[in-house]
């Protein structure tokens, strides 16, 4: 079994069978009896909108697991359901971590795993598994760039040979530019929004650079921080871009200082075989013609950004023998 344990969006991969879950990493909880209510799609569903004894929680921040407890709740309840019920059945699982990730965070990752029911837990950077997932020639002695923007972090790689050659993390990512939204709404419109408001912002409006549609316009719903009752503001897609520019900036210099940082004869190849976006933030509209602007080198979008890191993971356990040398560090069994 593979997953990818995301900051927004947990998946799953059987070895035979392809990927067989896909939910938000979000758990709603009973505050009283802390019993979980809900788990995924319909605990993201409450975000926001609980009552006094109900909290949703999205255990995982900036890719890495913030609360333990609730992260491996999810994690076995999720193992649980693609096993049918079936608690007998302890899998092997390989498990995608973001690059930068200390050690304490590595051993939090495989104890939730195995807390939730893994015989034996392996993990795999993120980056590589998400060029593997992306169809990159990953075991070949040619550079490849591989750039993945999920909800908590945006990670840039050179890889080669099945390896990581250099990478950058930061923790500034879709999570980043919602909460951009956020903020300069509160700021010119007086409108307070909650999160999830903002994510339909950006994914319906939002862009990195300018399109055809910039004067398109969103009737946005909130609360009038001025008045205090709930206003409707007409809200503009050039606004939109302008207001998340300072995390998308940061995201871009990432990107050039690994290019700066890349040997020549990697750099050479990565200019004749273009730049790979994956993750979630790869379908923010504009992105990859932004990218590709900023550093001069033709940036595509993988064929499903979403699902790269876990169909890598997948690849891996396919093909194991061959790709045996993409693990990170060693594997732990019980
Ligand atoms: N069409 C879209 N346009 C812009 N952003 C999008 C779109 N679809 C999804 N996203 C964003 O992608 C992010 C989730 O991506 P993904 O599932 O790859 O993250 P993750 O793997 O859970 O996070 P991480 O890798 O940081 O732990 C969210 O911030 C979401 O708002
Ligand atoms: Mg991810």
């Amino acid at each position: 079994m593979g997953i990818d344990l995301g900051t927004a969006n947990t998946l799953v991969y059987i070895s035979g069978k392809g990927i067989v879950l896909q939910e938000p990493s979000v758990v709603a909880i009973d505050r009283e009896t802390k019993t979980p209510l809900a788990v995924g799609e319909d605990a993201k569903k409450m975000l926001g909108r609980t009552p006094g004894n109900v909290v949703a929680l999205r255990p995982l921040r900036d890719g890495v697991i913030a609360d333990f407890d609730t992260a491996e709740l999810m994690l076995k309840h999720f193992i649980r359901r693609v096993n049918e019920g079936n608690s007998l059945v302890r899998p092997r699982i390989v498990i995608g971590i973001p690059s930068g990730v200390t050690g304490v965070e590595r051993r939090a990752v495989m104890d939730a795993a195995i807390q939730a029911g893994a015989s034996d837990v392996r993990l795999i950077d993120e980056p590589v598994a998400a060029a593997l997932g992306a169809g990159l020639p990953v075991s070949e002695p040619t550079g490849n760039m591989i750039i993945d923007i999920g909800g908590g972090t945006t990670e840039v790689a050179v890889l080669s040979l099945q390896g990581i050659v250099l990478s950058e993390s930061v923790r500034v990512a879709g999570d980043e530019l919602n909460e951009a939204i956020v903020q300069y709404l509160k700021k010119i419109h007086n409108l307070a929004i909650g999160e999830r408001t903002a994510e339909d912002i950006k994914i319906q409006l939002g862009s990195a650079y300018p399109t055809e549609e910039d004067d398109d316009t969103m009737d946005v719903r909130g609360m009038h921080l001025l008045s205090g009752l709930p206003r409707t503001v007409s809200i503009k897609s050039a606004e939109i871009r302008e207001s998340m520019s300072e995390p998308l900036s940061v995201i871009v210099e990432a990107v050039k200082r690994t290019l700066e940082r890349t040997p020549p004869e990697l750099a050479a190849d990565i200019v004749d075989r273009g730049i790979v976006l994956a993750g979630g933030g790869a379908l923010l509209k504009g992105l990859d013609t932004l990218i590709g602007h900023e550093t001069g080198i033709v940036t595509h979008i993988a064929a499903d950004p979403l699902s790269c890191v876990v169909l890598g993971t997948g690849r891996v356990l396919e093909n194991f023998k061959q790709l045996e040398r993409v693990f990170s560090g060693r594997s732990r069994a019980v």
